[in-house]
């Protein structure tokens, strides 16, 4: 596997990585790799000739009062998972690599990025697609990998992507749990057993939407507060939303009858969590 962490490096890397042809996949990564992320990376490998990967904890998709100082990194780790994957190139650039002091442009999708997540951690999505637009002109991949787990942020990118017309085509691959359900994060390494334990309520919580919806409950306000309900059993656990939306325009849903998605976003003790699931009639 290819390292590179300039920007120069890591388009000779891809260029040597196409040398034998065919399509390139990327899974853009901010590292402390899990299942979840590996997951992404075999779905690559499984469809892609060659397979590019980043890791970069992006410093403009974090607010002031967050966890990017203690974000979880584990780079020498990270690279083994990556090459025993088989991925071809890792780009893992520096934070002046990315944001040279002269850097002044930003990417900011309107209305998306201020729903669900976008309405609680301003400019999140705006750091977010700025820094998945430089590297995709940096990669210049023919598919990208991303996971349902953060489905607002796909919503995101893929209005980026039609908006700005990037010959990129966006793969969405399912959420993958724990056994007990909790779904992988790499700040799920904040909880302590305990936390842990309060955490899986997240989960449970949009098991009881679901199960209520298979029963044939379509008032979108019942099944938020059944939710709800759920998450208020654990004093520690602190809502941040719980929504159901339309997934492409993360719009509130007022009749249920096409895909919805169903989201959450909960504290847990100080470390913020996300999950969510889709309603189909
Ligand atoms: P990060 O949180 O590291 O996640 C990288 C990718 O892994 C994202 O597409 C995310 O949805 C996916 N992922 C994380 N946990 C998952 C799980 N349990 N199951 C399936 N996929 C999962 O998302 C980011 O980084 C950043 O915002 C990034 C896109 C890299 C831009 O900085």
């Amino acid at each position: 596997m290819k390292i590179a962490k300039t920007v120069q490096e890591m388009r000779m890397a891809v260029q040597a990585a196409r040398r034998t042809g065919g399509n390139l996949g990327f899974v853009p990564t901010m590292g402390a790799l899990h299942e979840g992320h590996l997951s992404l990376v075999r779905a690559a490998n499984a469809t892609c000739d060659a397979v590019a990967v980043s890791i970069f904890v992006n410093p403009i998709q974090f607010g002031p009062q967050e966890d990017l100082a203690k974000y979880p990194r584990d780079f020498a780790g990270d690279c083994q998972r990556l090459e025993s994957e088989g991925v071809d190139c890792l780009f893992a650039p520096s934070v002046e690599e990315m944001y040279p002091e002269t850097s002044t442009t930003y990417v900011e999708i309107e209305g998306l990025s201020k729903r669900l997540c976008g309405g609680s951690r301003p400019g999140h999505f705006r750091g977010v697609a700025t820094v998945v637009a430089k590297l995709f002109h940096i990669v210049g991949a023919d598919l990208a990998f991303f996971g349902q787990k953060d489905a607002a942020q796909v919503a995101v990118l893929r209005r980026m992507v039609k908006d700005l017309n990037f010959p990129v085509e966006i793969v969405v691959c399912p959420i993958v749990r724990d056994p007990d359900g909790l779904a992988m994060s790499s700040r799920n390494a904040y909880l302590s057993p305990q936390e842990r334990e309060s955490a899986l309520l997240l989960h449970r919580s949009l098991n009881e939407v679901e199960r209520r919806f298979r029963q044939g409950e379509r008032d979108p306000a019942i099944l938020i507060e059944a939710g709800k309900n759920v998450l208020a059993q654990e004093p520690t656990v602190r809502l941040d939303y719980f929504s159901i939306v339309d997934p492409d325009s993360l719009l509130p849903v007022v009749e249920l009858t096409g895909n919805s998605l169903v989201a959450v976003a909960a504290f847990v003790g100080s470390t913020r969590l996300i999950d969510n699931a889709v309603l189909t009639p």
